[in-house]
């Protein structure tokens, strides 16, 4: 594989289409909008500054890395010759299933399609495609140029040559790629998901604050963000949606989304993406500050 296209340039396909990039792949990044392209390539162009201040890599790499991504805005032209898919687009069932339905009109049924999302049915994405047996879940962590996570889901009818060849692929992208099942939430976000839940209830219950919770566990057991922190980070409305996921997947109680989750995502609370969650993000990133709800 050689040529692969991403679907979606928000902070997973940008994500994605550097890290293939990085590695040497031929990447058509594909978006509906020209300005979420241009936001994309602007990310990208950002986060590889960072790698070479680090001299994680070179100047060189970071222009070769840069000319390796070409942008389209309309997704034939940009799946012409790709060996592979990667659709990151935004977390809607609906939506994933028409990009699936397109996908098959403008791709040989040799082409693998992959999908990065975080809880939607792999299985199910596949059953509206000519090809079942080569719709695998490709699931990358965010920040994807820095963890070293592909949780990669087999859905029901996903041949073992596409899981190895997948597998084998994100090695090369120096990644470790951990193979699970299609069930709700699979791995990553059916344990990663309660723990955060659990953290809104216990500030819900005023058991500790945002601070406190955040602290603990942090500290005691070296996580790089506390959990309300990580909750802003990946987007309170995308934790809602997964926490949905689980609750009707299973029926089960234990994964009813706290009230105080819901009542943020209505408010518009969405975390670092609308500039407020547990924390105030209007100043930027580099500094923990309380969101005012919050303080005490
Ligand atoms: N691109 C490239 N490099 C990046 C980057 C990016 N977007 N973001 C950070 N980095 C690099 C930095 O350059 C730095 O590199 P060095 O180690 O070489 O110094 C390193 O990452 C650490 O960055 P910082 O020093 O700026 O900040 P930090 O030490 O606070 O780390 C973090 C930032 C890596 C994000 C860290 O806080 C962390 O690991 N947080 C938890 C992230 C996490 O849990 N992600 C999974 C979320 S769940 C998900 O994605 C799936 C889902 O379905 C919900």
């Amino acid at each position: 594989m050689k040529n692969v296209a991403v679907i979606g340039a928000g902070t997973m396909g940008n994500g994605i289409a550097h890290t293939f990039a990085q590695f040497g792949y031929n990447v058509s990044l594909i978006d509906v909008q020209f300005a979420s392209l241009e936001k994309g390539l602007a990310t990208i162009e950002k986060n590889l500054d960072r790698q070479v201040a680090k001299e994680k890599i070179t100047e060189a790499q970071k222009t070769e890395t840069l000319a390796n991504i070409s942008t389209y805005t309309d997704m034939e032209a940009g799946v012409k010759g790709v060996d592979l898919v990667v659709e990151a687009a935004t977390e809607n069932v609906d939506l994933k299933l028409q990009i699936f339905k397109n996908l098959c009109e403008v791709t040989p049924t040799s082409v693998i399609l992959a999908t990065n999302t975080s809880s939607i049915s792999i299985t199910k994405i596949a059953a509206v495609t000519d090809r079942p047996d080569k719709v695998i879940g490709m699931h990358f962590m965010n920040p994807v140029p820095v963890m070293k996570l592909v949780e990669i889901i087999r859905g029901y009818s996903t041949s073992d040559d596409v899981t190895n060849s997948i597998m084998d692929l994100s090695k090369k992208l120096s990644k470790n790629p951990v193979e699970v099942n299609d069930y709700p939430g699979f791995v990553a976000n059916r344990i990663l998901m309660p723990m955060i839940n659990e953290a809104i209830y216990t500030l819900y219950e005023g058991v500790a604050g945002v601070d406190e919770i955040d602290q603990v566990m942090k500290l005691g057991m070296a996580h790089p963000m506390g959990p309300l922190q990580l909750a802003d980070f990946i987007g309170l409305d995308v934790c809602l949606a997964i926490l949905h996921v689980l609750h009707d997947g299973f029926g089960n109680p234990k994964y009813a989304p706290c009230p105080l989750l819901v009542n943020m995502v209505m408010a518009g609370k969405k975390g670092i993406k609308s500039g407020e969650g547990f924390y105030s993000w209007g100043h930027g990133t580099k500094d923990l500050v309380i969101a005012d709800n919050f303080k005490k």
